[in-house]
This record gives structure tokens, C-alpha cells and sequence, in this order.
């Protein structure tokens, strides 16, 4: 049997409450298949408060040697924003080069949409996950003065952007066979240009697939009117970080999305996560929904090949929602309902 390190770090707040009903489910899955071991790494607000340590070398190193990480949640009201985010998430996205943050949205049975009509909600969103205006190019002169002036910079590669549209579009073609370009190019006429070009030639090998293009703000209202029109979405780091916090509300509230920040060249690890946050607020009361951290840890499955194991978490977690998704469980309870289901 292979061996497969996992790397483990719950985070902050509900993350240490969701993480172990997570790995507690990939444990019974991979259970006689596989040797699945797991590393925990200490990282987060409280390591930064307690030794001033956000994402040491050493430990991104090791980091690097396991062949994925499961994650909880980072962030801290303690903490000023943006350095945990940028020292620490966003750092092991960029360094771990995981390209492909790839967003499921999918309206499970039993699950009420805020949407009237919501139709059949399943797709993808494919965001790039190491450029865009989160590539940290920019600063600002004349710090608080009237004078001040603040630049960030939105990178865009062919490189890049090319890489995520191949991604999405050989997803296109295992769904429904139709990718949706979302930017701005009618105002964003460099990087527009760019990914709408990139996203036509690419589109010559895959002639089965649909494409359409929509302006961002246009795609915030179909995502509310007419959801069901998306299969695959493609597009850059903001308006995907913006469309998938959307996209989540729509599908019943962000408690059921699960990510994946993927490596798809495979050079490093890719991180699996829940897209919610770290919730401070009802962090430590034993409340958290952990659906979303074992959607989570079903994609870490998918990714390292195991489809079947992967494919069994999802069912579970699919009749646990039909079944109780209405009544109020602790944490706990969601993760041995759906645990007993497997
Ligand atoms: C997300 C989060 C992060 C992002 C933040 C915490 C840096 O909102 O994973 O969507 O913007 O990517
Ligand atoms: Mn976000």
C-alpha cells in the first residue's frame, strides 16, 4: 500500500472544530486502501501571537514534502488584516504555485436556496489563483498625507492565464461542455484582450465546448437569475474571490463550498479548503457546520486519484444534507451522521 503524507492545519477559529471531523472521514475511507499519514503543522493567528511566526521557511519546506494539505480556516480579529492572509494563505498559494483554485458550487437536495427559483445549480468556477491584483505589485507614496497615492497592480501572464483556461476547459469537456469567460474587458482592455484571445485559441482544440463571455457585473446577476446557465467559469483572482462568495450564498450559504487551491503541473502540494472563513464569532461553541471542510477533504481524494473514495464522501454528505440538512447539529453530530453513512 502507498503511503501519502497529509499535512494538516486547522488554523484559526472554527477551523480546529471542522478540520477533525474532516480528516476523521478521509481516516475511514482510506481505511485498508491506503496509508494515509497525517502532519500536523502549527500555523495561524495563535502561533503569530504566541512567537511572532507566520509561515517560517523551514516549515514551508516541509510543507512541500507531503503530497497535500488539508486546511481549516485563517484569520484573526486580533490580528490586522492582510497579514496572515497575504504572510501566510495567500503565501502557500503563490509558493506552492497552486494555479488553479477551483470552486464547486452545486444546490444540494434539502438545501434552501435564497433564490425563488434556483433551478438546477452545479458549476464550477475556475479561478486563477497566483496573479491578478493579488500578485502584491503596487504600493503607496506619501502615506497618510492628502497626497497619498495607493497602486495595486493586476499581473496577467500569458503564462498564466493560458495554464487555468486548459484546466478549464479539460473540465468542460467531463461536465456539460460549456465555459464562461468572466472579466471586464470592455474597461480591462489589456488583461481582457488577453484572456478572451488566450481563451478563443485554446477553444480551437476543444471545438465541443461551448463558450460565452460576460462582463463581470453582468455575472453577478445571472448567478442570481438564472444560475443553471453555468457549467465551468473561467476567470482572474478578484472576480473569481468575489463570484464564489456569491456563488456560495446562492447555493444555500457558504457552509457547503468546499475548494481546492490546486498544483496542477503537480511541482507542490495543492491545499484543499473550505471557502468560508474562520468565523470568530461562533468559534469554540461547537456549532460549525463541517460539511464544507469534508466536501474539502473529498477533493483532496479526487485530486491524488482516489475518484471512489472521494465519490462515497460525496454521497454521504449529499443524503446526510437531504435527509437532516434542516435540523440544528453541533459540529460534532454532523461529522459522525455523515461518518456513519460511509
Ligand atoms: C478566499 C479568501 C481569501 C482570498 C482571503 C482570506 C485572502 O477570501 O479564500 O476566498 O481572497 O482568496
Ligand atoms: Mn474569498
Amino acid at each position: 500500500k502507498q503511503t501519502y503524507h497529509i499535512a494538516v492545519i486547522p488554523g484559526d477559529g472554527i477551523g480546529k472544530e471542522i478540520v477533525p471531523e474532516a480528516q476523521a472521514v478521509l481516516e475511514k475511507v482510506t481505511e485498508g486502501r491506503a496509508n494515509f499519514e497525517y502532519v500536523d503543522f502549527d500555523l495561524g493567528a495563535e502561533r503569530y501571537l504566541r512567537d511572532g511566526a507566520i509561515l517560517p521557511d523551514e516549515e514551508l519546506e516541509r510543507l512541500k514534502q507531503q503530497d497535500a494539505i488539508l486546511l481549516g480556516a485563517i484569520g484573526d480579529p486580533r490580528i490586522k488584516a492582510g497579514i496572515l492572509e497575504r504572510g501566510l494563505l495567500l503565501k502557500m498559494r503563490f509558493e506552492l504555485d497552486q494555479y488553479v483554485n477551483l470552486r464547486p458550487s452545486k444546490l444540494y437536495k434539502g438545501v434552501v436556496s435564497p433564490l425563488a427559483d434556483p433551478g438546477d445549480i452545479d458549476f464550477v468556477v475556475v479561478r486563477e489563483g497566483t496573479e491578478g491584483l493579488y500578485a502584491g505589485a503596487g504600493g503607496s507614496v506619501r502615506r497618510g498625507t492628502p497626497q497619498e497615492v495607493a497602486t495595486e497592480v493586476s499581473i496577467n501572464t500569458a503564462f498564466g492565464a493560458e495554464r487555468v483556461v486548459r484546466y478549464a476547459y479539460k473540465l468542460a469537456m467531463k461536465r456539460r461542455r460549456k465555459l464562461t469567460l468572466v472579466h471586464k474587458k470592455n474597461v480591462l482592455t489589456n488583461a481582457g484582450d488577453m484572456w478572451q484571445r488566450l481563451v478563443d485559441q485554446v477553444g480551437e482544440e476543444y471545438p465541443e465546448v461551448e463558450r460565452e463571455y460576460l462582463h463581470v457585473d453582468a455575472s453577478t446577476i445571472f448567478l442570481v437569475t438564472e444560475p443553471s446557465r453555468f457549467d465551468v467559469i473561467v476567470t482572474d483572482n478578484l472576480f473569481g474571490d468575489i463570484l464564489t462568495d456569491e456563488a456560495g450564498a446562492v447555493v444555500g450559504g457558504v457552509g457547503y463550498s468546499a475548494s481546492g487551491c490546486i498544483n496542477a503541473s503537480n511541482t507542490y502540494p495543492s491545499m484543499f479548503e473550505p471557502i468560508h472563513g474562520s468565523a470568530p464569532d461562533i468559534a469554540g461553541k461547537g456549532i460549525a457546520n463541517p460539511t464544507a471542510a469534508i466536501l474539502s477533504a473529498a477533493m483532496l481524494l479526487d485530486h491524488l486519484g482516489f475518484d471512489q473514495e472521494a465519490d462515497r464522501i460525496n454521497k454521504a454528505v449529499e443524503d446526510d444534507i437531504a435527509e437532516l440538512g434542516a435540523t440544528s447539529r453541533s459540529t460534532s453530530r454532523i461529522g459522525k451522521d455523515i461518518l456513519g453513512r460511509l
